[in-house]
């Protein structure tokens, strides 16, 4: 499990005071457990190891004595110290007033000096009541009073060297006073929690209540329990609690489930009586760091991402998607509304995408324009593969690491390096990024959005007009279902260049407008200058296929062109004719780069059917026009590029597969 803790190396407690008040003797009388008669002025810096304190943390502890040191040495060691215990004598009055006087103000210059600690001014105190052996009166009152005025001042405690009463208490307490600090969480005059505090236990609630009734059942109190304290909450204790609760706030319970009213009460309880550790131990098991933001750590778990690998969602990182999308789609409509969609992130800052704007535009959605789970994925698979880091802070927000008692990076499959995939011929990847070139208006953004509907001609006016980059959809590669990303590059100028980030992906999707001849132009310089000598499988598509073809303006036509470079011939593009077949070619591609017999075999059908058709057609028998780009070439063409074809799949060997 992850034991989410800002774990600290080490507490440094220094002890100051007047003269006199017994610094020297309350170590000493730790260390040896019994009262030193003669004690030095300073005792030496002493170290206790781990093992030895209650939290688990190697603290040192470090004496000051005015004849030894000046106020300049003091306030280096203020600064240096995480707590500052003021000790002052009970049986003296003058040594009480001066924690007010000169002590709290010293050590608040001290730190004001330092520029290092921006949280310097809130440099945590104790107050240690020492002698309390010669007096039979308390002083907690006036020290009550102080700790309303002073925030810093985390807690007092009377005790005695001579006794031995209260000396590993009042280390204790100190200790606290660094790892679970009252101030971030509780406001004294308010006797309330702090904003900060409540926005986390908000967060916290919302991530608790599983099946989102705005409730914390026995279900989901216990296994809040056990993922905060890895131990089962015991039916009596929930019951107490619960008792309490009810006993303090009434609308703190209903239907015998804590509500978020009650679960507020009851962490201010905890600070109350002192059992700060409780609710930090929550809000750290939560992410949050000492300031009560979310730790970068723990949004940004560290993961090394080989060149050459990229990254999925893993079968956990889906399940925990889909379970969450379940849970705000309140109407069971299989669709996240704008409003469900707001709720899903409302334990982040903001929501990683825009969901009219993005979410909506980018990914397959119902007939009312809401986002499917479908789509839901699709949007989680394009950012996991884009953006990993934000990824894996959404999942931190969201409670991944809480709901799967593991990191972030259990939600993230990396792929194996591209050089073995190339090896192989076969990509085990299951997300393939296309990079659809072209110049503008060439029909890239039809051609992009028409992976996102079932029936193209859906497609209006104002889907086109949007500056969408990508689209996501799955599609079916021999029997398995891939994620294929859309990217929409645009080409403005022909001799534009593309940068590295533009050229690279699993497969490239050069698209000319076959109506328009001088279109062809920038594809083929693209091809040349960018993907002839790259690995990258590349397919030449012509839109708008039934606006009827021109020639084009190029010293070869496409189909020359695909034959002289041996890639495959042109796939002629129409929204028209609704065919989804593009978007299955670009996958297979995708998956078996540097293979083309696996693309043949899914064209094979094809090119069976078109050399029929090339010899029926030589005899005058053709009856119908088998393909659009058949258009584009002539009979021998077509044989020319069957051979090509079988040869490659008996030999395996071509430019392709250097
Ligand atoms: P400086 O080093 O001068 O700043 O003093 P200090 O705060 O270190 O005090 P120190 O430990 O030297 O104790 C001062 C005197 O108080 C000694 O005579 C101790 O024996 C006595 N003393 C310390 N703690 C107690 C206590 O709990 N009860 C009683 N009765 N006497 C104590
Ligand atoms: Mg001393």
């Amino acid at each position: 499990m992850v034991v989410w803790n800002a774990t600290r190396r080490n507490v440094r407690i220094l002890l100051v005071g007047d003269p006199g008040v017994g610094k020297t003797s309350l170590i000493l009388s730790l260390v040896s457990e019994e009262f030193p008669e003669d004690v030095p002025a300073k005792a030496e810096e002493i170290t206790i190891p781990a093992n030895v304190t209650p939290e688990q943390v190697p603290t040192n502890i470090v004496d000051y004595s005015n004849i030894e040191q000046t106020d300049e040495v003091l306030s280096e060691e203020i600064q240096k110290a995480h707590v500052v215990c003021i000790v002052y004598a009970v049986d003296d009055d003058e040594t009480l007033d001066r924690i007010t006087s000169h002590w709290l103000p010293f050590i608040r210059n001290s730190c004001n000096v330092s520029e290092k600690e921006p949280q310097a001014l809130k440099k945590p105190v104790v107050l240690v009541g020492n002698k309390v052996d010669l007096v039979e009166y308390s002083t907690i009152d006036s020290v009550l009073t102080i700790m309303e005025d002073f925030p810093e001042v985390e807690s007092c405690v009377e005790c005695s060297a001579k006794t031995l009463h209260n000396i590993s208490e009042m280390f204790y307490y100190a200790q606290k006073a660094v790892l679970h600090p009252t101030s971030p969480l509780y406001i004294m005059e308010e006797q309330d929690l702090t904003p900060a505090c409540k926005k986390s236990l908000v967060r916290i609630f919302k991530i608790c209540d599983i099946d989102g009734d705005n409730l914390l059942n026995d279900y989901e109190l216990n296994l809040f329990q056990r993922r905060c304290f890895n131990t089962p909450l015991q039916p009596q204790i929930l019951d107490e609690v619960k008792a309490v609760i009810l006993k303090n706030i009434p609308d703190g319970i209903f239907n015998d489930a804590v509500t978020l009213k009650g679960f507020l009460f009851l962490h201010c309880l905890f600070v109350q009586r002192g059992r700060n550790e409780t609710t930090w131990a929550v809000l750290r098991r939560f992410g949050y760091s000492e300031n009560l933001e979310m730790c970068k750590e723990y949004l940004q778990p560290p993961i090394k991402i080989p060149p050459g690998s990229s990254t999925e969602l893993s079968h956990r990182g889906q399940q925990f998607l889909i379970a969450l999308f379940e849970r705000y789609d309140k109407d069971g409509d299989g669709a996240l509304s704008p409003d469900e969609h707001k709720m899903v992130f409302s334990t982040c800052p903001s929501a990683p995408w825009s969901y009219s704007t993005d979410i909506r535009k980018s990914c397959p959605v119902n007939d009312r324009g809401w986002v499917t789970l479908h789509g839901w994925l699709c949007r989680w698979t394009l950012m996991t593969l884009i953006d990993l880091p934000k990824t894996l802070e959404y999942l931190g927000y969201l409670g991944f690491n809480v709901h799967e008692n593991e990191s972030q990076l259990a939600a993230i499959h990396v792929t194996r390096e591209r050089r073995i995939d190339l090896a192989k011929r076969q990509s085990s990847r299951s997300v393939y990024m296309c990079h659809v070139i072209g110049p503008k208006g060439a029909g890239k953004t039809g051609l992009c959005r028409g992976l996102l509907v079932e029936d193209m001609k859906n497609l209006i006016g104002k889907d086109f007009k949007t500056n969408i980059v990508y689209c996501v959809n799955t599609v079916q590669v021999y029997g398995q279902e891939k994620h294929l990303i859309l990217r929409d590059i645009e080409v403005k100028q022909v001799l534009d260049p593309l940068q590295p980030q533009e050229v690279n992906c699993d497969v490239a999707c050069l698209v000319y407008d076959t109506s328009n001849p001088r279109s062809f132009e920038y594809v083929a310089r693209i091809y040349i200058k960018y993907y002839a000598e790259s690995k990258i499988p590349v397919m030449i598509v012509g839109t708008k296929g039934d606006l009827g073809e021109n020639r084009q303006d190029y010293l070869l036509q496409p189909v020359e062109f695909c034959e002289k470079y041996k890639i495959l011939p042109p796939h002629i593009f129409t929204l028209k004719n609704n065919k989804k077949e593009l978007y299955i070619k670009l996958a297979t591609m995708a998956a078996f780069p540097r293979f083309q017999a696996a693309w043949i075999l899914f064209y094979k059908h094809r090119l069976v059917q078109l050399w029929e058709s090339a010899h029926l057609r030589q005899f005058g028998l053709a009856t119908e026009d088998p393909t659009v780009w058949w258009k584009a070439g002539i009979g021998i063409a077509a044989a020319t590029l069957l051979g090509f074809f079988m040869m490659k799949a008996f030999h395996g060997s071509g430019p392709h597969s250097k």
